[in-house]
């Protein structure tokens, strides 16, 4: 097939995202990333939109958190979304870049992750000043009560915990079940552009 500017699956993904936007959940999706022991672990994270001008998915998260010490690692990532309206599956895989507060400042992707900080709530932003994941609740950790960070912290600022990660896929494995039979579509992205292949389900 030939290569398209905008590539076949994105079309899907916003048809998709279109369909099912009246469902809170159309927005999660299973990350999973390799574990400094080689094994597979997954979480949900929120999908937070594309990068202007490219394919590459966004995320938000602590930069403390442990999915970071993986990807630092190994940056290869597996993502599963499935639209529960629509009956579609779409498995990604990637290479996650992490922008954090280090990431060269003259880089678009640095400017992207302030812009995305004025995107959160304030509820979401003081959760960025809370305790390292992970660690044992202390007796005086003030938010586990009061819910807000100390009034010294300032949201203006950008945490220096808020980190974006960009998702650039390479293969979106596509399985739609509405249809019988089933239809299911691989796309992979080449020096050329993105290919995309019917296959048996
Ligand atoms: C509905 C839902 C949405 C979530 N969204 C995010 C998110 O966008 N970013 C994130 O870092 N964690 C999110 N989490 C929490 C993660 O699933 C996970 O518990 C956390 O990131 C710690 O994962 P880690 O220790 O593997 O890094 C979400 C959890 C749920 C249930």
């Amino acid at each position: 097939m030939p290569t398209l500017e905008r590539p076949i699956w994105r079309s899907h993904l916003h048809h998709s995202l279109d369909s099912n936007e009246h469902l809170r959940e159309s927005t999660y999706l299973q990350f999973t990333t390799v574990s400094c022991q080689g094994l597979p672990e997954v979480r949900t994270v929120v999908f937070r939109g594309f990068v202007p001008n490219s394919h590459g998915l966004m995320v938000h998260t602590d930069v403390r958190s442990g999915k970071i010490s993986q990807l630092r690692r190994n940056s290869n990532a597996a993502l599963c979304w499935y639209f529960a309206k629509t009956r579609e599956q779409y498995r990604l895989s990637a290479k996650v870049v992490v922008v954090d507060a280090q990431y060269a400042q003259s880089h678009p992707f640095s400017a992207l992750r302030d812009k995305q900080w004025l995107t959160l709530s304030p509820s979401a932003q003081q959760s960025y000043w809370w305790p390292k994941p992970r660690t044992t609740i202390g007796l005086n950790d003030e938010y586990q009560t009061h819910g807000s960070i100390p009034a010294t912290q300032n949201l203006e600022q950008v945490s220096p915990h808020f980190c974006l990660l960009v998702i650039e896929p390479s293969q979106i494995d596509y399985l739609h079940l509405a249809t019988t039979p089933h239809l299911r579509i691989v796309h992979r992205v080449s020096q050329q552009g993105w290919h995309s292949q019917n296959v048996n389900p």
